[in-house]
């Protein structure tokens, strides 16, 4: 038996996911956010195996890099652009498309002297306060990019949604007009909406669709499953069991002797930890899948092992697989016990943990 966490990437349902975006936003380019190591899915894997996006995304010029030295050839835009100088004859360099957001970034632009105009994407903050011009400078931003040499014209634009998971929000609508409003005069392609804003509010999907967490088979929603939308878990975080006890009543269990058992119970020990990226703060009672069986979590989560309750699971063995989450147990249901997202869950599958890339069709 080896002692192994390991992260099982399904490029099939990878690929599968990607179709069903193409499906929702049938008239819409698919900009594939890969970023943050494809949300922890590993960034060249995924984006080998997600040939058929019409772009890439990620959020740093470096992530960028390592895309072109990994001979990614297609568009990648970089969702927060550069940030100086070196960083612009990069982007220019390796042909990325870059967002502009900022006033710092036109300033550099109009310093640079390019052979060739790169493909720019203006952001404009029509609610996130996060990137992005604001509404009141927009009819200038748009006037000055329109004049710069340097850029490709036309121009594209593109908008961040801060609730759109939320439908029963009126702040999608309210960002969706105002971008409309501030682009009435412009004839650049488009761009709205994430994984939520492309699955709830289909007005949104314009030119181009920027999914990140469905490609992943996460549901961007809290009060929806992601089968609903027919999406597939990606990741399965597995590892297996390295021991069981047998624990008397009133004897306690890891750390700080924080659970303590009210009747006789069998507890397995399973080679997972916040060392691996298994959420330290999951509450006792998050769900492990054991052989299509539940088990709950007990105690705390160690670095390298968790403790879990096998008192009411049948024929359960030393070396079991154990599922941490993915394939029969939705990262979902582990984010909401650990009071996180699923985002934060993937993304925070550590380096020690290899992933096994594997294609079922
Ligand atoms: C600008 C931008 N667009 C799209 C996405 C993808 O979002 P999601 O993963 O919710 O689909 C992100 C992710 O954070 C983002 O920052």
């Amino acid at each position: 038996m080896i002692n192994q966490a390991v992260a099982e990437i399904d490029l099939s349902a990878l690929k599968h996911n990607l179709a069903i975006v193409k499906k929702t936003a049938y008239q819409s380019k698919v900009m594939a956010v890969i970023k943050a190591n494809a949300y922890g899915h590993g960034m060249y894997q995924v984006a080998q195996a997600l040939i058929d996006a019409d772009a890439f995304a990620v959020a740093r010029v470096a992530e960028a890099v390592e895309l072109r030295d990994a001979n990614i050839k297609g568009p990648i835009v970089v969702l927060a652009g550069f940030n100086t100088a070196s960083e612009l004859t990069i982007c220019n360099a390796l042909e990325l498309d870059v967002v502009i957001h900022c006033e710092q970034q036109i300033e550099l632009l109009n310093r640079a002297n390019f052979d060739k105009p790169l493909t720019v994407w203006m952001k404009i903050n029509t609610g996130m306060n996060r990137l992005g011009f604001d509404p009141a400078d927009v009819t200038s931003v748009i006037h000055r990019l329109e004049l710069n040499q340097n850029i490709r014209q036309p121009f594209k634009l593109m908008t961040h949604l801060a609730c759109a998971d939320d439908m029963c929000s009126d702040a999608t609508a309210n960002q969706v007009t105002l971008f409309d409003e501030l682009v009435s005069n412009t004839i650049g392609e488009q761009s709205i909406t994430n994984s939520a804003g492309l699955l709830a509010w289909s007005y949104a999907q314009r030119h181009w669709v920027r999914p990140g967490i469905m490609l992943y088979g996460g549901n961007p929603f809290s009060n929806k499953a992601a089968e609903d939308n027919g999406l597939k878990p990606v990741m399965t975080f597995k590892s297996n069991i390295l021991a069981i006890h047998r624990v008397k009543k009133g004897q306690s269990v890891g750390y700080g002797g924080a659970w303590i058992a009210s009747k006789t119970s069998l507890i397995a020990t399973v080679g997972i930890g916040y060392g691996d990226g298994y959420p330290r703060h999951a509450s006792m009672g998050t769900p492990v899948l054991i052989n299509k069986q539940h088990a709950y979590l007990v105690g705390r989560v160690s670095m390298d092992s968790i403790s879990v309750d096998i008192t009411e699971c049948e024929n359960i063995c030393i070396g079991d697989d154990v599922i941490l989450w993915g394939n029969g147990l939705p990262i979902e249901d582990v984010a909401k016990a650990s009071d996180t997202i699923s985002y934060d869950l993937m993304c925070g599958v550590t380096e020690r943990v290899p992933r096994r890339y594997i294609e079922v069709n």
